[in-house]
């Protein structure tokens, strides 16, 4: 962030209920491959709809420091042309990733199988977080990296000249560190071979495809193995991103909250392996319809009506959890207003996201008067007794805890203030005005309402 003074904000009960159609930004993971593929691809790549957050940004400016050529036009489409595969260049400044795990851990992929010499940073909340999970696999490319103690960042890595395809088993389900992987095989010589134990993301592979790369995938147990031939020519084709569900879920859980509100939010991805979220809060009662389900660029898009809806508890299964890993603080915001418990099931890999989530969200509810506890791995959330609100959250750097904060405040009886705003620009950029604009009360603390 650049500004240095946090910006406090308070969210209130509107007097009337959310109403009109919107549009999310676009999806934050599509955008940062959009930007990484096009670049190692031969030619020029339109991509429309590339959400213009800081994480994303971050990912851009970085492709344009290894040698790509990287602009947006006057339209709001960015041009993409790479020097290709194998030909980027050592970077003449440290890479700053900001607070984007995503943008370092794929990145690493890429420098890992160039010719190289690059160095990584990050702010104070992605310097926290543990990037061994893809330093580990991709030194077997060949590829040296230098650490901080634990893995974090910043970190220097040494790509190899000539990288050695991997096989990997993934320990923990990250469509990051499969995605680092599958970068780091695309400029190797040979067949790179992942097993992932649970399905996660495949926008990766679904770009991949797009590129015109010869990927295969089987299914395999639970899971997924996927192979990847490397050195292939990869074709510019052009891109539309589409509207990042899990954006779409603050609109959607506010509208359900709020009494008498229906909204419709056009152009949202609805690729299954993001959508565990519009699943569980139908189980939950939800009025959530898709109507002109369609497909753009490799991946299905549709618009969504959510109507307000009474929502029961849930019993969300831990292998649900990679199809909606980012959702779990709105859905626990969801769960504390739903009738009866909730137990959200195996949430380790929520410790180290942006924040601690599932420390920072269990936070969250307590100092709004939730019922929540740990249990294990486990979120327990016990709805519908208690009053809501009037609390004050620190968001420590994560944006997502922040609109989880204000969209509790919209439903609750009292007021909820979060100590500062900015991190939400990370990946939606205009949340808080959008959100006015159906109706929502939102303001700067200490702004006239
Ligand atoms: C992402 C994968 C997920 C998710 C993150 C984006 C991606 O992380 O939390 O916001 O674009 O691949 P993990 O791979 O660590 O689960």
């Amino acid at each position: 962030m650049n500004a240095e003074t946090p910006i406090p904000h308070r969210a209130r009960r509107p007097a009337a209920p959310l109403a009109g159609t919107i549009a999310v930004p676009g999806d934050k993971s599509i955008s940062h491959r959009a930007l990484m593929f096009a670049g190692l691809a031969i030619g020029e790549t339109r991509i429309t709809g590339l959400l213009e957050g800081e994480d994303v940004l971050r990912t851009a400016a970085a492709m344009r420091a290894l040698g790509a050529e990287v602009a947006r036009l006057d339209d709001g489409a960015w041009l993409v042309a790479g020097p290709g595969l194998g030909a980027l260049r050592s970077p003449d400044d440290v890479l700053d990733m900001g607070n984007s795990g995503t943008a370092a851990r794929l990145l690493c992929g890429i420098l890992a199988s160039h010719d190289i010499f690059a160095v990584m940073t990050g702010d104070a909340s992605l310097r926290r977080r543990p990037m061994r999970r893809v330093i580990e696999p991709l030194a077997a490319t060949g590829a040296g990296f230098a650490a901080r103690p634990g893995g974090r960042l910043p970190l220097a890595v040494t790509g190899a000249a000539e990288p050695l395809p991997l096989s990997y088993r993934l320990p923990v389900a990250s469509a990051q560190v499969k995605s680092a992987l599958l970068l780091a095989g695309l400029n190797a010589r040979g067949v790179t071979e992942i097993e992932e134990p649970e399905p996660t993301r495949d926008h990766s592979e679904n770009m991949l495809r797009h590129f015109g790369a010869s990927i295969d995938i089987h299914t395999q147990g639970t899971g997924r193995l996927i192979r990847l031939r490397g050195q292939p020519e990869l074709r510019a084709a052009d891109i539309v991103v589409p509207g990042d569900p899990s954006s779409a879920a603050f609109p959607i859980v506010a509208a359900l909250l709020i009494p008498g509100s229906r909204i419709t939010i056009e152009g949202v991805g609805l690729n299954k392996l993001r959508t565990g979220l519009f699943a569980t809060l139908r189980e939950m009662g939800a009025d959530i319809t898709v109507i002109n389900a369609r497909e753009a660029a490799g991946e299905k898009v549709g618009d969504l009506i959510v109507a307000a809806s009474a929502l029961r508890g849930v019993d969300v299964p831990a292998d649900r959890a990679p199809s909606m890993i980012d959702e779990y603080p709105i859905l626990a915001i969801a769960c504390a207003f739903a009738r009866g418990p909730s137990r959200l099931r195996g949430l380790a890999e929520l410790r180290v996201k942006e924040s601690d989530r599932l420390a920072a969200t269990t936070d969250m509810l307590r100092a709004n008067g939730a019922s929540v506890a740990i249990e294990g791995d486990d979120l327990v959330i016990v709805g519908g007794a208690n009053r809501l609100g009037g609390g004050l959250v620190t968001t420590q750097m994560d944006h997502r805890l922040a609109m989880s904060a204000l969209v509790l405040g919209l439903a609750a009886d009292a007021p909820v203030t979060i100590d500062d705003a900015r991190f939400i620009d990370t990946s939606f950029p205009g949340f808080i005005p959008l959100m006015r604009s159906l109706g929502a009360d939102i303001a700067a603390e200490g702004a006239p309402a």
